[in-house]
């Protein structure tokens, strides 16, 4: 079935915010610097709006209200279960936080059909569900309310991350869900004991299981996020093709460096997505070259575009690739699954 241009509503609306850890630590959320804050209630503009409105004022300056650069070493995707010099099978695990504190960006439907991709590509893939509001698990079918157990036990009761985790219908995909509890967690981990480090220790017990994990994190910057990017070895970032779409990713970057620096130092930044991508608006090629001009070879080469089809593999609880396998997201998502893997299918 061919697609269709969206006309969709911007996404779920973002959970209530989450409290900054309160301890001696440093504060890992940091309130926003931006000289240019985007009101919250500020409504998302027409595609109209978007032809007309001053390209410039969205996406000048760009670089300098970001303000930090990326080391522009391109990234070579080492595919998982090469060969060590000895001839011995070498396991590289990658384990990617999709992580982005704007809400409705594409994090979950970008975690669920690259995992998805990765699974068709012969590539055992965990998706971690780290928020209550569990899209990543609906969308692969699996109902968080007839669950055993979930992230929630994982993180607060020591349930092993092996017990939680569900097949999917996709051979070689695998989910451990959230549940609704989650929300409680980012208040619950304050106290805890090694509270960053929790999810960490749980996908070592399992990493011998898996080529690759991706974390679907909340929209926030609160300690489920922090746990995302403790565990994770990559980050990998989803910007809409849309006016708004750069504001606050300074926030994030310099909550990546504080991670980097205080809990997970050989933590990468190196997967850029853009997505929703409308081919139509000069804004969208504006955002996507004002991106690729700042970070460079990060910022992966195959774009994903907006499609209808990718809102409504969700509500079948089923990923592009199965939902749809010819649409034009599920062939955007395959070719990402390549170019992020190394693996040619
Ligand atoms: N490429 C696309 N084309 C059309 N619709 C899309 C695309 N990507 C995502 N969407 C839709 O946009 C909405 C937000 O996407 P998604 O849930 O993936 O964002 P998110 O960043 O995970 O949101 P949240 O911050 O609430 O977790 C959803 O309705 C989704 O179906
Ligand atoms: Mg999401």
């Amino acid at each position: 079935m061919s697609d269709a241009p969206s006309t969709n509503p911007p996404g779920a609306p973002n959970p209530a915010g989450s409290p900054a850890a309160e301890s001696a630590d440093p504060p890992l959320y940091q309130p926003p610097s931006s000289p240019t804050p985007t009101p919250p209630s500020a409504p998302a503009p027409t595609v109209e709006a978007v032809n007309t409105a001053p390209v410039s004022t969205a996406v000048a300056g760009f670089s300098a209200r970001i303000g930090e650069t990326l080391d522009p070493t391109p990234h070579s995707p080492e595919p998982a279960g090469d060969l060590t010099a000895a001839g011995e099978k070498r396991h590289n695990l990658r384990i990617f936080a999709v992580a982005n504190q704007k809400g409705g960006v594409g994090k979950t439907t970008t975690t669920v059909n690259l995992g998805s991709c990765f699974a068709e590509l012969g590539l055992r893939t965990l998706i971690i569900d780290l928020d209550p509001q569990a899209n990543a698990s609906t969308g692969l079918g699996i109902n968080p309310r007839s669950i055993e157990s979930s992230m929630y036990d994982v993180l607060l009761h020591d349930t092993p991350l092996e017990d939680c985790i569900e097949a999917t219908a996709v051979k070689n995909l695998f989910c451990a869900p959230a549940s609704l509890d989650l929300a409680g967690a980012e208040i619950e981990l304050v106290p805890a004991f090694n509270r960053e480090r929790r999810l960490k220790a749980a996908i070592e017990a399992v990493s011998e299981d898996y080529d690759y994990v991706l974390i679907d994190c909340p929209p926030s910057l609160g300690l489920l996020t922090v746990n995302g990017l403790t565990a994770a070895t990559e980050v990998l970032v989803p910007i809409q093709c849309e006016y708004y779409a750069l504001e606050g990713l300074g926030q994030l970057l310099r909550n990546v460096d504080l991670v980097k620096k205080n809990l997970n130092p050989t933590l990468d930044l190196s997967t850029i997505v853009l997505v929703m991508f409308d081919a139509r608006t000069k804004l969208a090629s504006q955002v996507a070259k004002e991106v690729r001009d700042h970070f460079g070879p990060v910022v992966c080469r195959q774009v994903i575009p907006r499609s209808v089809r990718l809102s409504e593999a969700p509500s079948f609880g089923q990923p592009i690739n199965v939902f749809d396998p010819t649409s034009r997201g599920a062939l955007a998502y395959r070719d990402l699954a390549k170019e992020v893997s190394g693996v040619d299918g």
